[in-house]
Protein backbone atom coordinates (compact mmCIF):
# COMPACT_ATOMS: atom_id res chain seq x y z
CA UNK A 1 0.00 0.00 0.00
CA UNK A 2 2.33 2.68 1.26
CA UNK A 3 4.66 1.89 -1.60
CA UNK A 4 1.57 2.60 -3.87
CA UNK A 5 1.34 6.10 -2.16
CA UNK A 6 5.02 6.79 -2.91
CA UNK A 7 3.93 7.19 -6.89
CA UNK A 8 2.84 10.69 -6.44
CA UNK A 9 0.74 11.39 -9.95
CA UNK A 10 1.82 14.98 -9.49
CA UNK A 11 5.73 14.07 -9.81
CA UNK A 12 6.04 11.36 -12.20
CA UNK A 13 9.89 10.85 -11.61
CA UNK A 14 8.78 9.60 -8.04
CA UNK A 15 7.14 7.12 -9.65
CA UNK A 16 10.39 5.25 -11.32
CA UNK A 17 10.99 2.10 -11.89
CA UNK A 18 13.57 0.50 -10.03
CA UNK A 19 16.10 -1.71 -11.97
CA UNK A 20 14.60 -5.86 -12.33
CA UNK A 21 17.45 -6.56 -9.95
CA UNK A 22 17.27 -4.01 -7.43
CA UNK A 23 17.77 -5.85 -4.22
CA UNK A 24 16.05 -5.13 -0.81
CA UNK A 25 17.99 -5.77 2.45
CA UNK A 26 19.08 -4.95 5.94
CA UNK A 27 22.43 -4.33 7.63
CA UNK A 28 23.92 -5.07 10.91
CA UNK A 29 27.36 -5.45 12.32
CA UNK A 30 29.15 -8.05 14.50
CA UNK A 31 30.22 -6.43 17.20
CA UNK A 32 26.95 -4.26 17.43
CA UNK A 33 25.28 -7.18 17.83
CA UNK A 34 26.81 -10.56 18.51
CA UNK A 35 27.30 -10.43 22.00
CA UNK A 36 29.13 -13.85 22.87
CA UNK A 37 32.79 -11.61 23.45
CA UNK A 38 34.34 -14.57 25.01
CA UNK A 39 32.44 -17.52 23.36
CA UNK A 40 34.17 -20.41 21.59
CA UNK A 41 37.48 -18.70 21.49
CA UNK A 42 36.72 -15.36 20.76
CA UNK A 43 39.67 -12.54 22.03
CA UNK A 44 39.00 -9.16 22.57
CA UNK A 45 38.98 -6.53 19.79
CA UNK A 46 39.63 -2.76 20.62
CA UNK A 47 36.21 -2.22 21.00
CA UNK A 48 36.19 -4.40 23.94
CA UNK A 49 38.73 -2.31 25.31
CA UNK A 50 37.92 0.92 24.64
CA UNK A 51 34.08 0.36 25.72
CA UNK A 52 35.07 -1.00 29.02
CA UNK A 53 36.70 2.45 29.92
CA UNK A 54 34.73 4.65 31.98
CA UNK A 55 33.53 8.02 29.67
CA UNK A 56 33.94 6.19 26.54
CA UNK A 57 30.57 5.14 25.99
CA UNK A 58 27.09 6.26 27.22
CA UNK A 59 25.83 4.75 30.37
CA UNK A 60 29.26 2.84 30.49
CA UNK A 61 27.49 0.17 27.65
CA UNK A 62 29.06 -2.11 26.15
CA UNK A 63 29.11 -5.00 22.96
CA UNK A 64 29.42 -8.28 25.74
CA UNK A 65 25.88 -9.18 25.67
CA UNK A 66 24.63 -6.63 22.76
CA UNK A 67 21.45 -8.60 21.21
CA UNK A 68 23.18 -12.12 21.73
CA UNK A 69 23.22 -12.75 17.90
CA UNK A 70 25.56 -14.85 18.63
CA UNK A 71 22.67 -17.52 19.93
CA UNK A 72 19.99 -16.34 18.67
CA UNK A 73 20.96 -15.89 15.11
CA UNK A 74 18.03 -18.46 13.97
CA UNK A 75 15.34 -16.50 15.19
CA UNK A 76 16.92 -13.24 13.46
CA UNK A 77 16.87 -14.75 10.39
CA UNK A 78 13.13 -15.83 10.55
CA UNK A 79 12.43 -12.49 11.43
CA UNK A 80 14.40 -11.23 8.29
CA UNK A 81 12.25 -13.75 6.17
CA UNK A 82 9.20 -12.69 7.60
CA UNK A 83 10.05 -8.60 6.72
CA UNK A 84 10.91 -10.23 3.48
CA UNK A 85 14.36 -8.74 2.35
CA UNK A 86 16.25 -10.66 -0.16
CA UNK A 87 19.65 -9.26 1.44
CA UNK A 88 21.34 -9.59 4.57
CA UNK A 89 24.38 -7.39 4.94
CA UNK A 90 26.37 -8.53 8.39
CA UNK A 91 30.45 -8.50 9.42
CA UNK A 92 32.53 -11.24 10.26
CA UNK A 93 34.47 -10.62 13.83
CA UNK A 94 37.76 -10.69 12.91
CA UNK A 95 38.86 -11.97 16.31
CA UNK A 96 36.20 -14.41 16.22
CA UNK A 97 37.96 -16.01 13.59
CA UNK A 98 41.98 -15.25 13.70
CA UNK A 99 41.77 -14.31 17.71
CA UNK A 100 45.22 -12.93 17.73
CA UNK A 101 44.17 -11.39 13.73
CA UNK A 102 46.83 -13.64 12.59
CA UNK A 103 48.21 -17.13 12.25
CA UNK A 104 46.08 -19.86 14.32
CA UNK A 105 42.40 -19.52 12.77
CA UNK A 106 39.41 -20.58 15.09
CA UNK A 107 36.96 -23.28 14.00
CA UNK A 108 34.74 -22.64 16.31
CA UNK A 109 34.50 -19.00 15.23
CA UNK A 110 34.72 -19.92 11.65
CA UNK A 111 31.65 -22.29 11.97
CA UNK A 112 28.89 -19.51 13.59
CA UNK A 113 29.35 -17.96 10.10
CA UNK A 114 29.02 -21.51 8.43
CA UNK A 115 25.31 -21.69 10.38
CA UNK A 116 24.71 -18.17 9.71
CA UNK A 117 25.39 -18.31 5.95
CA UNK A 118 23.23 -21.57 5.58
CA UNK A 119 20.23 -20.44 7.83
CA UNK A 120 20.18 -17.20 5.35
CA UNK A 121 20.46 -19.47 2.08
CA UNK A 122 18.15 -21.76 3.63
CA UNK A 123 15.31 -19.30 3.49
CA UNK A 124 16.57 -17.81 0.08
CA UNK A 125 18.15 -14.14 1.48
CA UNK A 126 21.46 -13.37 0.40
CA UNK A 127 24.71 -12.72 2.26
CA UNK A 128 27.06 -9.78 2.18
CA UNK A 129 29.75 -10.41 4.30
CA UNK A 130 31.90 -7.22 5.26
CA UNK A 131 35.27 -8.36 6.16
CA UNK A 132 35.72 -5.34 8.78
CA UNK A 133 32.85 -3.35 10.47
CA UNK A 134 35.18 -1.95 13.34
CA UNK A 135 36.52 -4.72 15.14
CA UNK A 136 39.92 -4.82 15.03
CA UNK A 137 41.49 -7.86 17.28
CA UNK A 138 43.25 -6.18 20.07
CA UNK A 139 46.45 -8.02 19.47
CA UNK A 140 47.09 -6.04 16.24
CA UNK A 141 46.31 -3.17 17.70
CA UNK A 142 49.32 -3.53 20.10
CA UNK A 143 51.59 -4.18 16.94
CA UNK A 144 50.69 -0.57 16.02
CA UNK A 145 46.99 -1.44 14.32
CA UNK A 146 46.25 1.15 11.40
CA UNK A 147 49.62 2.55 11.44
CA UNK A 148 51.60 -0.40 10.79
CA UNK A 149 52.56 -1.08 7.06
CA UNK A 150 52.33 -4.31 8.04
CA UNK A 151 48.67 -4.84 8.88
CA UNK A 152 48.09 -4.94 5.18
CA UNK A 153 49.32 -8.23 4.58
CA UNK A 154 47.20 -9.47 7.88
CA UNK A 155 44.48 -8.09 6.48
CA UNK A 156 45.08 -9.76 3.29
CA UNK A 157 45.71 -12.98 4.50
CA UNK A 158 42.18 -12.76 7.22
CA UNK A 159 40.53 -11.73 3.74
CA UNK A 160 41.83 -14.68 1.94
CA UNK A 161 40.78 -17.07 4.41
CA UNK A 162 37.35 -15.57 5.33
CA UNK A 163 36.68 -15.87 1.49
CA UNK A 164 38.03 -19.34 1.12
CA UNK A 165 36.04 -20.59 3.58
CA UNK A 166 32.61 -19.04 2.64
CA UNK A 167 33.04 -18.52 -1.14
CA UNK A 168 31.60 -21.49 -2.24
CA UNK A 169 27.84 -19.65 -1.18
CA UNK A 170 28.91 -15.91 -0.33
CA UNK A 171 28.67 -13.72 -3.47
CA UNK A 172 29.10 -9.77 -2.35
CA UNK A 173 31.79 -9.25 -0.75
CA UNK A 174 32.56 -5.58 1.38
CA UNK A 175 36.25 -4.81 2.37
CA UNK A 176 35.29 -1.75 4.66
CA UNK A 177 32.70 -0.63 6.39
CA UNK A 178 33.05 3.53 6.11
CA UNK A 179 36.67 3.58 6.53
CA UNK A 180 36.25 7.74 6.72
CA UNK A 181 34.89 7.27 9.64
CA UNK A 182 36.69 4.36 11.99
CA UNK A 183 39.98 6.40 10.64
CA UNK A 184 39.07 9.73 11.41
CA UNK A 185 37.62 9.06 14.63
CA UNK A 186 39.71 6.79 16.05
CA UNK A 187 43.08 8.64 14.84
CA UNK A 188 41.95 12.07 14.18
CA UNK A 189 39.22 13.20 16.42
CA UNK A 190 39.51 9.98 19.63
CA UNK A 191 36.05 9.24 19.49
CA UNK A 192 36.53 5.53 18.65
CA UNK A 193 39.75 3.69 19.72
CA UNK A 194 42.62 4.10 19.36
CA UNK A 195 41.19 6.89 20.96
CA UNK A 196 44.39 9.30 19.42
CA UNK A 197 44.24 13.24 17.93
CA UNK A 198 47.17 12.60 16.11
CA UNK A 199 46.94 14.04 12.66
CA UNK A 200 50.07 12.05 11.63
CA UNK A 201 48.88 8.92 12.81
CA UNK A 202 45.77 9.34 11.09
CA UNK A 203 47.60 10.33 7.86
CA UNK A 204 49.02 7.19 7.89
CA UNK A 205 46.34 4.67 9.31
CA UNK A 206 44.43 6.29 5.96
CA UNK A 207 47.09 5.39 3.57
CA UNK A 208 47.48 1.33 5.46
CA UNK A 209 43.61 1.14 4.64
CA UNK A 210 43.39 1.96 1.16
CA UNK A 211 46.40 -0.25 0.72
CA UNK A 212 44.72 -3.00 3.05
CA UNK A 213 41.44 -2.80 0.68
CA UNK A 214 43.55 -2.93 -2.38
CA UNK A 215 45.43 -6.53 -1.16
CA UNK A 216 42.00 -7.38 0.31
CA UNK A 217 40.17 -7.42 -3.29
CA UNK A 218 42.73 -9.23 -4.91
CA UNK A 219 43.07 -11.22 -2.00
CA UNK A 220 38.93 -12.08 -2.42
CA UNK A 221 39.32 -12.28 -6.18
CA UNK A 222 41.88 -14.94 -6.06
CA UNK A 223 40.05 -17.39 -3.95
CA UNK A 224 36.54 -16.63 -5.30
CA UNK A 225 36.72 -15.14 -9.45
CA UNK A 226 32.91 -14.89 -9.12
CA UNK A 227 32.91 -12.50 -6.09
CA UNK A 228 31.43 -9.10 -6.43
CA UNK A 229 33.24 -6.92 -4.37
CA UNK A 230 33.02 -3.29 -3.16
CA UNK A 231 33.60 -1.16 -0.43
CA UNK A 232 31.14 0.84 1.38
CA UNK A 233 31.45 4.61 1.75
CA UNK A 234 29.74 7.13 4.16
CA UNK A 235 28.71 9.53 1.86
CA UNK A 236 27.39 12.76 3.59
CA UNK A 237 27.63 16.66 2.18
CA UNK A 238 30.07 18.46 4.37
CA UNK A 239 28.12 21.81 5.01
CA UNK A 240 29.56 24.96 6.49
CA UNK A 241 27.81 25.94 10.30
CA UNK A 242 27.71 29.42 9.75
CA UNK A 243 28.50 31.84 6.19
CA UNK A 244 32.13 32.99 6.53
CA UNK A 245 34.64 32.01 4.27
CA UNK A 246 36.39 30.39 7.31
CA UNK A 247 34.22 27.87 7.93
CA UNK A 248 33.30 27.53 4.03
CA UNK A 249 37.20 26.34 4.11
CA UNK A 250 36.56 24.46 7.02
CA UNK A 251 33.66 22.39 5.21
CA UNK A 252 36.15 21.23 2.22
CA UNK A 253 38.38 20.29 4.86
CA UNK A 254 36.07 17.44 6.35
CA UNK A 255 34.70 16.71 3.21
CA UNK A 256 37.87 15.68 1.73
CA UNK A 257 38.17 13.45 4.80
CA UNK A 258 34.55 12.85 5.01
CA UNK A 259 34.00 11.66 1.66
CA UNK A 260 36.91 11.75 -0.85
CA UNK A 261 40.04 10.36 0.83
CA UNK A 262 38.79 6.59 0.38
CA UNK A 263 36.87 6.24 -2.85
CA UNK A 264 38.85 8.52 -4.70
CA UNK A 265 41.96 6.72 -4.49
CA UNK A 266 40.51 3.61 -4.68
CA UNK A 267 38.34 4.23 -7.75
CA UNK A 268 40.10 7.28 -8.96
CA UNK A 269 43.67 6.21 -8.42
CA UNK A 270 44.29 9.46 -6.39
CA UNK A 271 44.62 11.38 -3.26
CA UNK A 272 42.67 14.73 -3.03
CA UNK A 273 44.00 17.72 -3.78
CA UNK A 274 44.12 18.99 0.62
CA UNK A 275 45.33 15.89 2.16
CA UNK A 276 47.51 14.61 -1.10
CA UNK A 277 50.58 16.60 0.66
CA UNK A 278 50.23 14.89 4.00
CA UNK A 279 49.73 11.44 3.11
CA UNK A 280 52.31 11.81 0.81
CA UNK A 281 55.23 10.72 3.28
CA UNK A 282 53.61 7.64 3.74
CA UNK A 283 53.29 6.58 0.44
CA UNK A 284 55.86 4.09 -1.44
CA UNK A 285 56.43 3.44 -5.06
CA UNK A 286 53.44 1.71 -6.77
CA UNK A 287 51.26 1.97 -3.95
CA UNK A 288 48.03 4.20 -5.96
CA UNK A 289 48.06 1.23 -8.02
CA UNK A 290 48.01 -1.04 -5.34
CA UNK A 291 45.03 0.46 -4.36
CA UNK A 292 43.11 0.80 -7.31
CA UNK A 293 41.85 -2.36 -7.46
CA UNK A 294 39.05 -3.19 -10.05
CA UNK A 295 35.92 -3.37 -8.00
CA UNK A 296 32.23 -4.38 -8.71
CA UNK A 297 30.15 -2.11 -7.32
CA UNK A 298 29.94 1.13 -4.89
CA UNK A 299 28.28 0.85 -1.33
CA UNK A 300 26.72 4.34 0.28
CA UNK A 301 25.82 4.69 3.48
CA UNK A 302 24.29 7.76 4.08
CA UNK A 303 22.00 9.41 6.79
CA UNK A 304 22.24 13.42 6.99
CA UNK A 305 24.09 15.86 5.87
CA UNK A 306 27.03 16.53 8.26
CA UNK A 307 28.41 20.25 9.35
CA UNK A 308 32.38 22.15 10.07
CA UNK A 309 33.07 25.08 11.06
CA UNK A 310 36.12 26.65 10.92
CA UNK A 311 38.50 26.86 14.96
CA UNK A 312 42.12 28.15 14.75
CA UNK A 313 42.85 25.06 17.17
CA UNK A 314 41.55 22.42 15.22
CA UNK A 315 44.78 20.42 14.46
CA UNK A 316 42.67 19.11 11.29
CA UNK A 317 41.42 22.18 9.61
CA UNK A 318 37.59 22.07 10.75
CA UNK A 319 35.75 21.79 13.68
CA UNK A 320 33.05 18.93 13.99
CA UNK A 321 29.33 20.68 14.66
CA UNK A 322 26.27 19.97 15.36
CA UNK A 323 23.46 20.65 12.83
CA UNK A 324 22.04 23.86 13.31
CA UNK A 325 18.52 24.29 15.31
CA UNK A 326 17.59 26.34 11.97
CA UNK A 327 17.49 23.13 9.71
CA UNK A 328 14.43 20.09 10.12
CA UNK A 329 16.06 17.71 12.35
CA UNK A 330 15.67 13.79 13.66
CA UNK A 331 14.35 13.18 17.03
CA UNK A 332 18.49 12.18 17.56
CA UNK A 333 19.41 16.24 16.31
CA UNK A 334 20.36 14.80 12.69
CA UNK A 335 19.48 16.89 9.84
CA UNK A 336 16.30 15.60 7.39
CA UNK A 337 17.41 16.22 3.68
CA UNK A 338 16.25 13.82 1.59
CA UNK A 339 16.90 15.77 -1.43
CA UNK A 340 20.84 15.89 -0.79
CA UNK A 341 20.37 11.34 -0.41
CA UNK A 342 19.11 12.18 -3.85
CA UNK A 343 21.44 14.37 -5.37
CA UNK A 344 24.55 12.46 -3.95
CA UNK A 345 23.34 9.44 -5.32
CA UNK A 346 23.41 11.06 -8.95
CA UNK A 347 26.26 12.40 -8.09
CA UNK A 348 28.61 9.58 -7.10
CA UNK A 349 26.98 7.03 -9.84
CA UNK A 350 28.41 9.86 -12.20
CA UNK A 351 31.61 10.45 -11.12
CA UNK A 352 32.55 6.54 -9.90
CA UNK A 353 30.80 5.11 -12.56
CA UNK A 354 29.82 2.15 -10.55
CA UNK A 355 26.53 0.55 -9.80
CA UNK A 356 26.03 1.85 -6.27
CA UNK A 357 24.13 0.33 -3.45
CA UNK A 358 22.67 2.18 -0.50
CA UNK A 359 24.60 0.16 2.04
CA UNK A 360 22.65 1.88 5.02
CA UNK A 361 20.13 4.43 5.58
CA UNK A 362 17.80 4.84 8.40
CA UNK A 363 16.88 6.44 11.42
CA UNK A 364 17.90 6.64 15.22
CA UNK A 365 15.43 7.02 18.07
CA UNK A 366 15.23 6.49 22.10
CA UNK A 367 11.85 4.91 21.70
CA UNK A 368 9.84 2.03 23.80
CA UNK A 369 6.67 0.01 23.35
CA UNK A 370 3.61 1.17 24.40
CA UNK A 371 1.09 -0.36 26.70
CA UNK A 372 -0.01 -2.41 24.58
CA UNK A 373 3.55 -3.78 23.72
CA UNK A 374 3.75 -2.27 20.46
CA UNK A 375 6.08 -0.03 19.01
CA UNK A 376 4.41 2.63 16.69
CA UNK A 377 7.29 4.48 15.16
CA UNK A 378 6.06 6.55 12.92
CA UNK A 379 9.39 9.22 12.55
CA UNK A 380 10.93 6.36 10.99
CA UNK A 381 8.43 5.00 8.86
CA UNK A 382 7.92 8.78 7.37
CA UNK A 383 12.16 9.09 7.22
CA UNK A 384 12.56 5.75 5.19
CA UNK A 385 9.32 6.98 2.75
CA UNK A 386 10.88 10.51 2.80
CA UNK A 387 14.50 8.77 1.62
CA UNK A 388 13.32 5.88 -0.79
CA UNK A 389 11.63 8.49 -2.23
CA UNK A 390 14.37 10.60 -3.00
CA UNK A 391 16.26 7.27 -3.89
CA UNK A 392 13.61 6.37 -6.63
CA UNK A 393 13.76 10.18 -7.89
CA UNK A 394 17.42 9.90 -8.17
CA UNK A 395 17.19 6.98 -10.04
CA UNK A 396 14.93 8.68 -12.70
CA UNK A 397 17.43 11.33 -12.91
CA UNK A 398 19.95 8.59 -13.99
CA UNK A 399 21.77 7.37 -10.70
CA UNK A 400 22.67 3.59 -11.82
CA UNK A 401 21.23 2.22 -8.01
CA UNK A 402 20.37 -1.39 -7.10
CA UNK A 403 20.04 -2.07 -3.78
CA UNK A 404 18.55 -0.55 -0.85
CA UNK A 405 19.65 -1.94 3.39
CA UNK A 406 17.94 -0.10 6.26
CA UNK A 407 19.85 0.36 8.65
CA UNK A 408 19.18 -1.79 10.61
CA UNK A 409 17.69 -5.12 11.73
CA UNK A 410 17.78 -4.87 14.96
CA UNK A 411 18.43 -2.01 18.13
CA UNK A 412 21.29 -2.58 18.47
CA UNK A 413 25.27 -0.91 19.82
CA UNK A 414 25.20 2.49 18.71
CA UNK A 415 29.30 2.95 19.74
CA UNK A 416 30.03 5.78 21.83
CA UNK A 417 26.04 6.12 22.25
CA UNK A 418 25.32 2.53 23.73
CA UNK A 419 22.05 1.04 23.41
CA UNK A 420 20.33 4.37 24.49
CA UNK A 421 19.77 5.39 20.17
CA UNK A 422 18.18 2.75 18.44
CA UNK A 423 17.63 2.26 14.79
CA UNK A 424 16.41 -1.51 14.40
CA UNK A 425 13.08 -2.12 12.60
CA UNK A 426 12.57 -4.26 15.16
CA UNK A 427 12.96 -3.43 19.09
CA UNK A 428 15.14 -5.13 21.14
CA UNK A 429 14.21 -5.66 24.76
CA UNK A 430 17.71 -6.33 26.51
CA UNK A 431 17.01 -7.08 29.63
CA UNK A 432 15.15 -10.30 28.54
CA UNK A 433 16.56 -10.45 24.47
CA UNK A 434 12.94 -10.33 23.81
CA UNK A 435 12.63 -8.80 20.07
CA UNK A 436 9.62 -6.82 19.01
CA UNK A 437 9.11 -5.82 15.42
CA UNK A 438 8.31 -2.07 15.10
CA UNK A 439 5.47 -0.60 12.96
CA UNK A 440 8.38 -0.07 10.58
CA UNK A 441 9.37 -3.29 10.15
CA UNK A 442 5.62 -4.39 8.78
CA UNK A 443 5.59 -0.96 6.63
CA UNK A 444 9.28 -2.39 5.03
CA UNK A 445 7.28 -5.95 4.42
CA UNK A 446 4.65 -4.20 2.78
CA UNK A 447 7.01 -1.96 0.75
CA UNK A 448 8.59 -4.98 -0.23
CA UNK A 449 6.34 -7.22 -1.44
CA UNK A 450 4.55 -4.24 -3.14
CA UNK A 451 7.71 -4.28 -5.13
CA UNK A 452 7.88 -7.34 -5.85
CA UNK A 453 4.23 -7.40 -7.35
CA UNK A 454 5.59 -4.24 -9.75
CA UNK A 455 7.31 -7.16 -11.64
C1 LIG B 1 27.13 3.84 10.41
C2 LIG B 1 27.78 2.58 10.89
O1 LIG B 1 28.24 1.78 9.85
C3 LIG B 1 26.93 1.81 11.87
O2 LIG B 1 27.79 0.98 12.57
C4 LIG B 1 26.16 2.75 12.76
O3 LIG B 1 25.48 2.07 13.77
C5 LIG B 1 25.19 3.54 11.92
N1 LIG B 1 25.91 4.29 10.92
C6 LIG B 1 24.31 4.52 12.68
O4 LIG B 1 25.08 5.50 13.26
Amino acid sequence: MEGNSMRDPENPVAGTRLPRDFVWGVSTSSYQIEGAAQDDGRRPSIWDLYSKVPGHVANGDTGDIACDHYHRYREDIGLMHRIGVGAYRFSVAWPRVLPDGRGISNEAGLGFYDRLIDGLLAVGIEPWLCLYHWDLPQALQEEGGWQNRAIVDWYAAYAALVAKRYGDRVRHFVTFNEPSVFSLFGYGLAWHPPGKKDPAALHQAIHHINLAHGAGVDAIRAEVPRALIGCIHNVQPARPLGSSPEDAAAARVLDAYWNRVFPEPQVLGHYPEPLAKLIEPYIQAGDLDRIRRPIDWFGVNHYSPIFARADVDAALGFAWADAPPTVRRSPIGWQLDPEAFRDLLVEVSRRYGLPVYVTENGAGANEAPDKSGQVLDHERISYLKAYIGALREAVGMGANVHGYFVWSLLDNFEWGAGYANRFGLVYVDYPTQRRIPKESAHWYARLINSEAMRE
